[in-house]
């Protein structure tokens, strides 16, 4: 089968596209014909770090349909098409081919293309995390999503008017009118406006991209608001992770969070997909043999919505 795979000692480019075995699933696994992969800062920042998955193949959201299943699969049947999230499980996206356990993978609805429902693995359950689980989102909240043009910002953004909360959203000025345009309620350009000097307070603030100080996040809090750090530059996840704690006081909440792919998380933001609440929204689509690029756009940080490499 052919795969991208992690070459070290390339001088073109680590990732190839390379003939492989195709792998054969094993008692607990599914093999899947992948049809499509969506791209994660996960990925492009892994590469950038060195941090190599076992099987030298990046790609941890997948769309698919199962080829065949291994003597223990209980569930899932051949010709079911399926979606998941193999972060937890050695990645392997970027090949015709992937073997799983069942447990990283749930149905696609079917009224979703392949290439909608493979937006949602990592970027729409991180965002759903973020402001369900950590940030408690209530209707008629006001959130600041710092970050809001990106995979899961963009989500987010989505998830926060799902929720009936007022959403300020903070990117550049190119992406201002995909921001209006997913409901934002009103949009900051962060080249012009610095939101941690302006009068606003919030109930919620989800900082996903950027890098500011934990005590400008902490002062745009209601007296009882939450923090939740997604991402951003290394020093604002750092500072968050190390300090965040001490500046949870006086009602005010400072979490950093850690998503685990949870299949139940990907069935909710699925439904929400096929029953229209939410959109999947792509900026550029690939070949797999064009996903060291796609890779190179990515890890710029600048990239919007979402990009699919069509295997
Ligand atoms: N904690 C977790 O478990 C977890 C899970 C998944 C992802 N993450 C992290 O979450 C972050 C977002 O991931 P992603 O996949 O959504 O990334 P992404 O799609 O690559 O994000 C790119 C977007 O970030 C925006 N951006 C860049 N610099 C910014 C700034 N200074 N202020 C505001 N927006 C800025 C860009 O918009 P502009 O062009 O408008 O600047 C761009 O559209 C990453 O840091 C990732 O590592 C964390």
């Amino acid at each position: 089968m052919k795969a991208i795979v992690y070459d070290k000692k390339n001088s073109r480019s680590p990732l190839q596209l390379r003939e492989i075995e195709k792998p054969q699933p094993l008692d607990d696994e599914v093999l899947i014909k992948v049809v499509c992969v969506s791209l994660n800062a996960a990925d492009s920042r892994s590469l950038k770090l060195g941090i190599i998955p076992k099987k030298r193949i990046f790609g941890s959201a997948i769309a698919g349909i199962v080829e065949s299943v291994g003597k223990n699969i209980q569930q899932l049947k051949p010709g079911d098409a399926v979606l998941g999230d193999l972060s937890d499980f050695s990645f392997g996206g970027l090949a015709e081919y992937v073997a799983v356990p069942e447990k990283a993978l749930v149905l696609k609805p079917q009224n979703t293309s392949f290439e909608e429902a493979v937006t949602l693995p990592v970027a729409a359950t991180t965002a759903l995390k973020a402001m369900r689980d950590l940030g408690k989102i209530q209707e008629g909240q006001s959130v600041l999503i710092v970050g809001s043009a990106g995979g899961v910002g963009s989500f987010a953004l989505q998830l926060a008017h799902y929720f009936g909360a007022k959403v300020t959203a903070v990117c550049s000025s190119k992406n201002r009118e995909q921001s209006l345009s997913l409901k934002a309620d009103v949009v900051l350009d962060y080249t012009q406006h610095d939101f941690t000097k302006g009068n606003h307070r919030y109930d919620l603030v989800l900082a996903i991209n950027g890098n500011y100080s934990l005590l400008g996040y902490r002062r745009v809090l209601k007296p009882n608001g939450i923090c939740v750090t997604v991402g951003g530059s290394l020093s604002q996840i750092l500072k968050s992770v190390f300090f965040g704690w001490m500046l949870s006081v006086g009602g005010k909440r400072m979490k950093t969070l850690s998503a685990k792919a949870d299949p139940k998380d990907l069935e909710y933001v699925a439904r929400l997909l096929a029953e229209g609440k939410i959109k999947a929204l792509i900026f550029k689509h690939y070949t797999l043999a064009e996903s060291a690029e796609a890779m190179e756009m990515l890890s710029k940080g600048h990239t919007p919505a979402k990009v699919v490499i069509h295997i």
